[in-house]
């Protein structure tokens, strides 16, 4: 069942959205070569709960910190570890916060000094697709339209789309339905409505789409061990516009 928000609901989405804008604002400044990723969480904890959220990710099914930090070929689910942060690193950021029972969730992919030429094209072509997907996200189309848009500007470049992860409803938990993946596969395709409150973020490959999970049972790594980037935003779907929550107000 999808839920859908009122106005007031949306209201106070918004809130835990700007927070956790103006928490990364804070926070992607620190994250530079030196830096341990365990830092990194301390530091972005910290800037929740001072203005008042809570780290949503936080002992959610078990997930051990406050952010998922991965870098290069660590696709989503990072654990921050006593790892330190080199020149030339892709470095992926994925946060959620919880204000006061209202979700929000957006991911990042930080270049970290001199990177290279396909890590630059990697970034800039996985921003270009979450913003097709963005487009496409209007009331009236279906959630087969994000998948699709999302996919076309990935596989035109020949990069790999995650296939196991996907974007998802968002606002009253987590990770809500529908579920929308980064390719068009055949499955529920509801209408896209005002009031559904919907997290988008492709997660693209330089190489194959496959991917292994650690044995530490959640860092998603390329099977290929090349580089991945991963850019989510929170939407607010209106009838005649959709707004993006997770940027600075
Ligand atoms: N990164 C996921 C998302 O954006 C949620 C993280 S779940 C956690 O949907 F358990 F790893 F925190
Ligand atoms: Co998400």
């Amino acid at each position: 069942m999808i839920r859908l928000k009122n106005d007031e609901e949306i209201k106070r989405i918004r809130e835990s959205c700007k927070m956790l804008a103006e928490v990364y604002q804070d926070l992607i400044p620190s994250v530079e070569e030196g830096i341990s990723t365990l830092e990194v969480n301390r530091i972005c904890h910290d800037l929740i709960t001072k203005r008042g959220g809570t780290p949503a990710f936080l002992d959610y099914s078990g997930y051990p910190a406050s952010i998922c930090i991965s870098i290069n070929d660590e696709v989503i689910h990072g654990i921050p570890s006593d790892r330190v942060i080199k020149d030339g690193d892709l470095v992926s950021l994925d946060l959620g916060i919880d204000l006061k029972g209202y979700f929000s969730d957006s991911a990042i992919t930080v270049p970290v000094g001199n990177i290279s030429p396909d890590a630059k094209k990697l970034i800039e072509v996985t921003k270009q697709a979450l913003s097709a997907g963005i487009d496409a996200c209007v009331h009236g189309n279906r959630i087969k339209d994000i998948s699709a848009s999302v996919f076309k500007v990935a596989d035109k470049h020949n990069y790999g789309v995650v296939r196991e992860f996907c974007g998802h409803g968002v606002g009253f938990e987590v990770h809500e339905s529908p579920q929308i993946p980064n390719y068009v596969h055949p499955g529920p395709n509801p209408r896209i409505k005002k009031g559904m409150v919907l997290a988008i973020e492709p997660m693209i490959n330089l190489g194959t789409e496959k991917v292994n999970i650690l044995d530490d049972d959640w860092t998603v790594v390329t099977a290929d061990g090349k580089i991945s980037a991963h850019f989510e935003h929170t939407l607010a779907v209106f009838e005649d516009h959709t707004e993006i929550l997770t940027i600075p107000g």
